[in-house]
């Protein structure tokens, strides 16, 4: 899907995140499985990552990121008509984390559901509430993006339990006066679904390989380094920009060799690229807003700053989206 906005401004007033207070370092890692700081380092740039507590599920780290970003926005829950939640490690399957989060916000108006889209959840989650918001279904919208994935890691698959870390984000959509949303592009190709895949999760019933994560990383590597690069290229002449328009370039953050690779082949430049993937590890559809917050904390979103977000991830999935920040909220 590629598709240039029309019609109704639409931008982000607010924006919120959270992870859990445990901080795992790689050493401490060395000591689960057999590894080593330097490997991790070299390979994927993680330097540590934020572990959930035992008795902490998704919803525990995204309802303060949503109330951040409410209180950021200025905007009361009961304002919020439609939310969504990207995630791949919602509570249970049913109650969804979305009304979960919902009835937690007091939001009595607003419809809620869960979307799966594996690490590019978040990006697929603001292109829908994008397209509920431009054509008038909705008003206001909230969306959450975060993962627990340590509750579904096998902790004893070096090749998987080093990359990942728990985290959330949440932004509140609305119609702006000014910039907002230029685009998106989106894609899926369930070919590829067997080099990140999670079996034993659904319907159908796997006696082995079991029910954890499993990954081919080497595949995952190729194809992350095409459809970043392919997707940000896709949505940048779709809009009718380059890549010299892009002032802030906010990658999905799995792996710093990846970003680096894309950013490289794209001709953005290192002081353009949100990178923190070294403290959090791969947050799964947390990682964009985890980024943006930063960029923001940073000083680094300005007033009319051309913001490229790509993501990917299991499904496989790929997703882009370009907009220009805009900081306030219109009264
Ligand atoms: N510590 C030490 N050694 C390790 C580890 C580890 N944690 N993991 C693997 N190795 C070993 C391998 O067994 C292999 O040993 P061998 O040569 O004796 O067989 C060796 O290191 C090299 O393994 P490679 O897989 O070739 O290493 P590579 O350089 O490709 O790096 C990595 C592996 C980091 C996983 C890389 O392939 C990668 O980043 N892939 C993308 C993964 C990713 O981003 N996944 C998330 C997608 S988003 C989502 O939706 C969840």
């Amino acid at each position: 899907m590629l598709g240039a906005a029309q019609g109704t401004r639409i931008g982000i007033t607010g924006l919120g995140v959270h992870v859990p207070d445990r901080v795992v370092t790689n050493d401490e890692l060395a000591e689960i499985v057999e590894t080593t700081d330097e490997w991790i380092r070299e390979r994927t740039g993680i330097r540590e990552r934020r572990i959930a507590a035992d008795d902490e599920a998704l919803t525990d780290i995204a309802l303060p990121a949503a109330r951040t970003a409410l209180e950021d926005a200025g905007v009361a829950a009961d304002e919020i008509d439609f939310l969504v939640c990207a995630t791949v490690t919602p509570d249970m399957m049913f109650p969804t984390s979305s009304a979960l989060l919902a009835d937690a916000l007091g939001m009595q108006k607003a419809a809620a559901y869960d979307l799966l889209a594996g690490c590019t959840g978040f990006v697929y989650a603001i292109a829908q509430a994008y397209g509920m918001l431009a054509s008038g279904l909705c008003r206001r919208a909230l969306v959450v993006g975060g993962d627990v994935l340590s509750k579904i890691l096998d902790w004893e698959d070096r090749s998987t339990l080093v990359l990942f870390g728990d985290g959330a984000g949440a932004v509140v959509m609305e119609p702006v006066e000014r910039g907002g949303f230029l685009g998106f592009e989106l894609g899926a190709d369930g070919g590829g679904g067997e080099y990140l895949w999670y079996p034993g999760s659904g319907s159908r019933h796997f006696d082995d390989p079991g029910s954890y994560v499993k990954m081919n990383g080497r595949e995952v590597f190729k194809f992350a380094t095409r459809v970043m690069v392919y997707s940000a290229t896709q949505v940048l002449a779709e809009c009718g920009k380059t890549v010299d328009d892009v002032d802030v370039y906010v990658p999905h953050q799995a792996n710093k060799r990846i970003i680096d690779y894309a950013a490289d082949k794209l001709g953005i430049p290192a002081e353009k690229t949100i990178v923190n993937v070294d403290r959090y590890g791969n947050t799964s559809s947390g990682s964009i807003p985890l980024a943006l917050a930063e960029a923001r904390e940073e000083g680094r979103l300005a007033d009319g700053s051309l913001v490229l977000m790509t993501g990917m991830g299991a499904g496989l999935t790929w997703g882009s989206a370009l907009m220009e920040w805009t900081n306030g909220r219109p009264r």
